[in-house]
Formats: C-alpha cells, structure tokens, sequence
C-alpha cells in the first residue's frame, strides 16, 4: 500500500486492497498528486460529482481519493466542515469496486481523519432508495437519523456506574473497569432526601479513585449541593454533578467546582426541560440528563428522553459551547446506538455492565452499537 499526502491522517485505512489513497486539503490544486489512471481521470471525478452529487459542492474542504491498482476508482469528500461537524460524501465508480470493500475502507480512513480534526460528528445525506450507501455508511457506524440523514458520532464515552458493582469487591470491579474500554467510572451520591435512597460518600469514593486511572465521574443526588461539592472535588472526582433541582444558585455550584479543580455538570431530572440549563452552557462541561427518575438503578429508560437530547444537542451546538452531554439510567446495548446518534456523548451504564455475564463485552457493545 502507498500513502500519499498527509499521512497522520492515514493510518486508520485498514484494508491491504487499497494502493494509494490520495489526500489533499482545501485546495486541491495544491496538494501532492500524480495523475491518476485511466479508467477514470481527476477532471472525470471532478465533473462526475458535478453532474451527479451537485449537492455536494459547497465549502469542499479535503478529498480522498480512492486509487487501487494503480486505478482511480473514487473519491471521498468532506464537506463543511464547522470544527465540529462535517458532511461526508462518498463516490465509488462502479459496483464492482465498490464490492470489492475499497469504499469500506476508505471511508473508515475519513472516520479516523475526522478523529484526528477532533470532529464531534459526520453526517451524510444518503437518498432512501440507494441501499448500497446506506449499507455501506450503517457498516461504518452511521446512523439513520431521519429519512437522508445519518449520523456518526465521534464521541463515545461509556461510564459503568459503581451502584451496580458489588460492593463486597469494589475493589475488584473497579479494576475490571480499568483495563475495560469504559472511559469513566460512574458514582451515584444520594442523600436520602433528594432521593428514596441512600447509596454511599467519600469513603467509597476514595478507593475507587485509588483503584483506577479512568476519570471519575461524580454524580449527586442530594439536596443543597452546595455544601459539599469541594469535598467531592478535593476527593479525587473529575466531574462533579449536581442537580438543577436541588439547588437554588447553580453559578455558587459551578464556581465551587471550578475553584476545587474539577468539571462542573449539572443534571436534570425526566420532568425537568431541559432547556432551563441554556444560560450556563458557556460555564458547564456537561450536561446529565436522567433517563429514568433518579434513585435506583434497573429501572426502564424513559423514552422521551432522546428528544431532550436532541434539544439539548442543537442548543450547545447553536451557541458553540464545549459542553458535553451524558445520558443515565436504562442504557444498554439496545439503546445505546440511538442515544449516541440524538447527540449524546456520555452512556451512563450499571446494571447493563454489571449484569452482563462479560461486563467488558458488554461496553464494547454499547461503544460499538448502530
Ligand atoms: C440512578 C443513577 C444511575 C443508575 C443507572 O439514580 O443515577 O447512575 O445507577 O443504573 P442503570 O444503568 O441500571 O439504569
Ligand atoms: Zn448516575
């Protein structure tokens, strides 16, 4: 296989068929290429996508061109491209080749390039009617949003939530989660008050942090926040969350967090809007939105919810806030793919990890869900 072009941006294309895959970046002109083969000339894909993909000729920022046997058989492009999302379009020259999985490949190459670039998301319009491509992109990781649009999103982050481990061997299951693909461990706080249950403090909390290298993430359901958002911090969270709904001065809670060190998210609660977070999403790093009422694990997720991660998703994207959105309770591998494509870029997990007879096989699926 030869690479041309800019290599850090290559080394995702998996597949051995291809040869040579061309890339160049805003003008096209300029970047490195040698003439392509016949069948099919540069200018021929240039004009093919002209008369056929007309759609696609806004804001061209980087192409992809698909070379095997010394033959160019098709091109990917990328296109505007906003710092966080971009349109992806896909041209193959015939069914053959297409068959042949270059154009698996190739776009597996454009996923990894939109990593590297630290896009949060690809979409690609794809017409009902052309199976191929839809195939093609579902095999990849998009999905189907509405009727053209597909979604993949980059960001996937699964957070096992400790209230499902068993506590007689914390220690061990937190071990289980370090060498695990989860990213984050999860650690539900309640009070009692703010909900019908009581689960554990700092003392939990500080071996977990000892037992793993993954980021903690503290989630607290209690009342009056404010009180002890610092210690939490101090104790070794990354991100601190605490409830719209049991505080009356959500900016003393954010700038508590921020001074100890830590993220700041606030969570809402199912009959919460969600748009009530709007104001602070300048100074948030995430957003919780619960998916069933807090309290208890095992519980089934509230549908509805995915339409409060949508909203949430077009408002953070609307004012370009770096601010994540995390989605709890109800979550497996059946769900996962759908919640990951409304928007959401935090899975909060327990009995579906912890459950599972392979915990570890059970994140893989979730991460990998369509
Ligand atoms: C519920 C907690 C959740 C809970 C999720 O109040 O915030 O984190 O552990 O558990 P599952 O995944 O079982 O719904
Ligand atoms: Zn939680």
């Amino acid at each position: 296989m030869l690479l041309q072009g800019n290599i850090c941006t290559l080394r995702s294309v998996e597949s051995k068929d291809i040869d040579t895959i061309l890339l160049w970046e805003n003008d096209p002109a300029l970047a490195p290429f040698s003439d392509p083969h016949p069948p099919y000339s540069r200018s021929d894909i240039e004009e093919f996508i002209r008369s056929e993909e007309a759609g696609f000729e806004t804001n061209r920022q980087m192409r992809l061109m698909i070379e095997c046997e010394g033959k160019t058989i098709g091109a990917i492009d990328l296109f505007d491209y906003d710092g966080e999302q971009a349109e992806v379009g896909i041209l193959i020259h015939n069914e053959t080749n297409r068959r042949k999985g270059y154009a698996r490949a190739a776009l597996r190459a454009v996923i990894g390039y939109a990593r590297d670039l630290r896009l949060k998301r690809l979409k690609a319009i794809i017409a009902d009617d052309n199976l191929p491509s839809r195939a093609l992109f579902e095999g990849c990781g998009f999905v189907k949003t509405d009727n053209f649009t597909y979604i993949c999103n980059m960001k996937r982050i699964i957070a096992p939530s400790i209230l499902s481990a068993d506590f007689g061997n914390l220690e061990r299951d937190v071990r289980m989660l370090d060498e695990s693909r989860a990213e984050w461990v999860h650690v539900d706080v309640m009070d009692g008050v703010f909900v019908p249950n009581i689960s554990f403090g700092f003392p939990v909390l500080k071996p977990v942090r000892t037992a793993t290298r993954k980021v903690v993430d503290t989630h607290l359901m209690i009342c009056d926040p404010i009180r002890y958002v610092e210690r939490f911090a101090k104790a070794g969270s990354d991100y601190v969350t605490f409830h719209y709904e049991a505080t009356d001065d959500v900016d003393a809670c954010i700038d508590a967090i921020h001074a100890a060190g830590a993220k700041a998210g606030i969570s809402v609660k199912p009959a919460t809007d969600v748009r009530v977070v709007e104001k602070w999403l300048h100074k948030l790093d995430m957003v919780l939105i619960m998916s069933v009422e807090p309290g208890f694990g095992g519980q089934s997720f509230i549908a509805s919810s995915l339409d409060k991660v949508r909203t949430l998703r077009e408002m953070i994207d609307a004012c370009g806030a770096n601010c994540l959105i995390e989605i709890d309770g109800g979550i497996g591998e059946k769900n996962a793919g759908e919640i990951f494509a409304a928007g959401a870029e935090v899975l909060v997990a327990g009995s579906s990890v912890f459950g599972a007879d392979d915990p570890k096989a059970a994140i893989v699926k979730m991460l990998e869900a369509k």
